[in-house]
């Protein structure tokens, strides 16, 4: 498999706070990635780095033959072929769900309304929620308000889908439609990274799974490799914590 996004000896400091170091890995096209890690160990900052939120110090990122860190980088188009969901959805409140899915498409890409409409319509399908086109997002409940950001996401075709922790910010009831939702993506063949504390998750849909500790990528490797023969001590330590 090739190299869809790929990160090289990438570090990144907060003042003396060293958050990524040396950080290599890739992203394969089609497979999903789960990075798992105690808090405060820098999965956030390497998805940030990733689609290039953030600037890393050192190191190279690359986003098939392009390289996202030379100063000439189109970093617009670049993030164009990324998607990311974040905890918090941040939808508009005064917009109905629909719009919240076009506005992007008719005034980024400068699609026509009918034709926008007819997108949202289609990505609301996909993750189960044709019948709330019309509703105000605070009308939904938590797990309906990420979904409906998914397929804000969606709809925008990326090439990639970067999680951050997608459920956390949701009440326990509301995290499986959200996770079921991922996982058709994953088995459809989107490329995604997925930083989760939801560990079934990551065994089910993972074809990889990256353990980050300290800014390091400490340890990666198939589910059943992390989950049964996990290697670092750390990433032991860390399981019997959560398992
Ligand atoms: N913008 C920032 N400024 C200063 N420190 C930050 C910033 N973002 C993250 N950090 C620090 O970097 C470390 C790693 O953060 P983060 O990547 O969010 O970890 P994780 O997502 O694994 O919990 C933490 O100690 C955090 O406090
Ligand atoms: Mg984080």
């Amino acid at each position: 498999m090739t190299a869809l996004l790929r990160v090289e000896r990438l570090s990144k400091s907060y003042g003396t706070l060293e958050v990524l170091r040396e950080v290599s890995v890739e992203l394969r096209r089609g497979e999903t990635l789960c990075v798992i890690g105690p808090s405060g160990s820098g999965k956030s900052t390497l998805l940030r780095c990733l689609n290039l939120l953030e600037s890393p110090d050192s190191g190279d990122v690359w986003l098939g033959g392009t390289k996202l860190t030379d100063p000439r980088a189109d970093l617009d188009a670049a993030r164009a072929r990324i998607g990311m969901v974040f905890q918090h959805f941040n939808l508009f409140p005064h917009m109905t769900v629909e719009r919240n899915i076009s506005i992007a498409l008719t005034t980024v890409k400068g699609m026509n309304r009918e034709q926008a409409h007819g997108i949202a319509l289609r990505k609301l399908e996909e993750v189960g929620l044709a019948d709330f086109a019309g509703q105000r997002p605070t009308r939904l409940s938590g797990g309906q308000q990420q979904r409906v950001a998914i397929a804000r996401s969606l709809a925008m075709e990326p090439e990639v889908m970067l999680f951050d922790e997608a459920t956390s910010a949701l009440d326990p009831e509301l995290v499986k439609d959200v996770l079921a939702v991922m996982k058709d993506l994953a088995a459809g063949g989107m490329t995604m990274a997925v930083v989760t504390h939801e560990m079934g998750f990551a065994r089910e849909a993972a074809d990889r799974v990256a353990f980050m500790c300290d800014g390091v990528l400490a340890e990666i490797g198939t589910p059943n490799h992390m989950f049964d023969q996990p290697g670092h001590p750390r990433l032991r330590q860390f399981l019997s914590q959560v398992l």
